[in-house]
């Protein structure tokens, strides 16, 4: 059977109180990304003619993450998830394909469940309405699935609406559904808010539907994929089951960690085979680590990129557009920004390069600061091929170290030095021979 086309509702138009943020609940990262752009990824993978979001409060912060991938309705009050659909009507009237009903703060969801779904809302009988159902470890006040016996739904009940006997049943709705958008409008006409909530419930489609002769079914995800996030505290377990997945994912790939629990991923973060990552290293945004690197342990990345076989910390920083090229080496305390090293270059300990450019096989000192900003502007420091540069050294940008030149430990560079030269700005040394003996000998007097 053809697919149908496909049309996708995000609710958000929940209040979020839980939350106690100023931003929009689902603009709050999971992975380094806000939920909402978590389930736009997915979404993409389905190609959907249209998208819409429903948002109360925060519809400018939302409008402006988005930007034009999606519609924007407001919904104004909140009358419940039932109301959150029929603002739509206008925007929708006259789409006739699949209607995806997903909510905002549930980012979780993979693209095979999603296909699964749409799958079963384009098999036989043309069900009106397809749930997406799940089993909970504790079912606590989901909504219930009331199966009848050919193995379609009857009924959802909500939990404040349910007996006890209904509240014994253990599969449960997740909210997301894949409706007829054909007959959708029509079905929700029929929706009252008689109910403990006093709220119009789009689980009431389903006893509309039936109540017309029209087939509703269930197609069942996995507890980890629909959680949602109400609080900072449901946040925290989205987190811990996206870097699993990100763990599980990196290590059945060739990734070995030394200790899973303890290294962060982001959505983006790219990492090749035969890397080793040790203990407690956070991957920000935008990270590609090539093959056979070697991460040690503590160490935090943000749009940084690692060539094959490099060696980076332990307690290393790189920050956006920081380049290691292949078989460099960053050690500990080193911090670098917006800097290309080239392969095989050497900054060991305690330095800080940025807006540098350092050649192939470069060595840099302990304790070299590139002095790239003034208060104002950013100055670039370039240190050539081969270049040695000693040990606490300050490099006062914009300069120049070229080719296989060597620079005098201490030395403050403020100009151009030349290839194959030595520089040294110091301070010649003088010897007063007995004077620390005489001293102590004054003192102890
Ligand atoms: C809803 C379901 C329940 C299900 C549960 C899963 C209904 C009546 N109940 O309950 O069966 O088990 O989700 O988490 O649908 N929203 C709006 N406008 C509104 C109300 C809600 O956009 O007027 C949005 C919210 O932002 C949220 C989603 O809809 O993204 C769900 O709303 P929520 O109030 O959390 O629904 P529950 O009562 O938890
Ligand atoms: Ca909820």
């Amino acid at each position: 059977m053809p697919q149908s086309e496909l049309a996708v509702i995000i609710l958000a138009a929940g209040k979020g109180t839980r939350m106690k943020s100023k931003l929009h609940k689902v603009l709050h990262p999971l992975g380094g990304r806000p939920m909402l752009h978590h389930l736009m990824a997915t979404l993409d993978e389905l190609s959907p003619a249209r998208k819409v979001i429903v948002v109360g409060a925060g519809k400018e912060q939302v409008e402006k993450s988005v930007g034009d991938q999606a519609e924007i309705i407001v919904q104004e009050p909140q009358l419940g998830t039932g109301h959150a659909v029929q603002v739509t009507r206008d925007t929708l009237q006259g789409f006739n394909g699949t209607v995806l009903i997903l909510y905002g703060d549930v980012p979780l969801l993979s693209v095979a469940t999603l296909k699964e779904l749409l799958n079963v809302r384009n098999g036989a009988n043309n069900p009106a309405v397809v749930v997406l159902g799940f089993e909970p470890e504790e079912s606590k006040a989901y909504g219930r699935l009331v199966i009848d016996d050919g193995g379609g739904i009857e009924a959802i009940v909500e939990y404040k609406d349910a007996t006890a006997e209904q509240r014994a049943i253990r599969l449960c709705n997740s909210g997301i559904m894949a409706l007829d958008g054909a007959v959708m409008f029509d079905l929700l006409d029929h929706l009252d808010d008689n109910n403990a909530a006093g709220e119009f419930y789009l689980t009431d489609i389903v006893s509309i539907a039936k109540a017309r002769g029209l087939d509703c079914a269930v197609s069942v995800a996995s507890e980890g994929e629909v959680i949602g996030i109400n609080s900072r505290g449901e946040l925290a377990e989205a987190e811990a089951i996206f870097q699993w997945g990100k763990r599980v994912q990196f290590m059945a790939a060739g990734v070995t960690l030394l200790d899973p629990s303890s290294v962060y991923f982001s959505y983006d973060t790219v990492i090749g085979a035969d890397v080793t990552i040790e203990p407690n290293v956070f991957f920000g945004p935008g990270v590609r680590v090539a093959e056979n690197v070697t991460i040690k342990a503590f160490c935090h990345f943000e749009g940084a990129t690692i060539h094959g076989g490099a060696t980076v910390g332990p307690y290393a920083r790189l920050r956006p557009a920081a380049e290691v090229g292949e078989g460099a080496k960053i050690g500990n305390f080193v911090e670098v920004k917006k800097s290309i090293i080239e392969a095989g270059a050497k900054i060991s300990h305690l330095s800080y390069i940025g807006d540098a450019y350092v050649g192939e096989g470069a060595n840099i000192g302990a304790g070299t600061i590139t002095c790239n900003y003034d208060g104002y502007n950013k100055a670039l420091t370039d240190i050539g091929k081969g270049a040695f540069i000693g040990s606490n050294t300050s490099l006062v940008a914009p300069v120049r170290i070229g080719d296989g030149a060597i620079v005098g430990a201490g030395t403050v560079v403020t100009g151009d030095v030349s290839s194959d030269a030595l520089a040294v700005a110091r301070p010649k040394q003088k010897e007063i021979a007995g004077w620390a003996a005489a001293f102590r000998q004054k003192q102890e007097n």
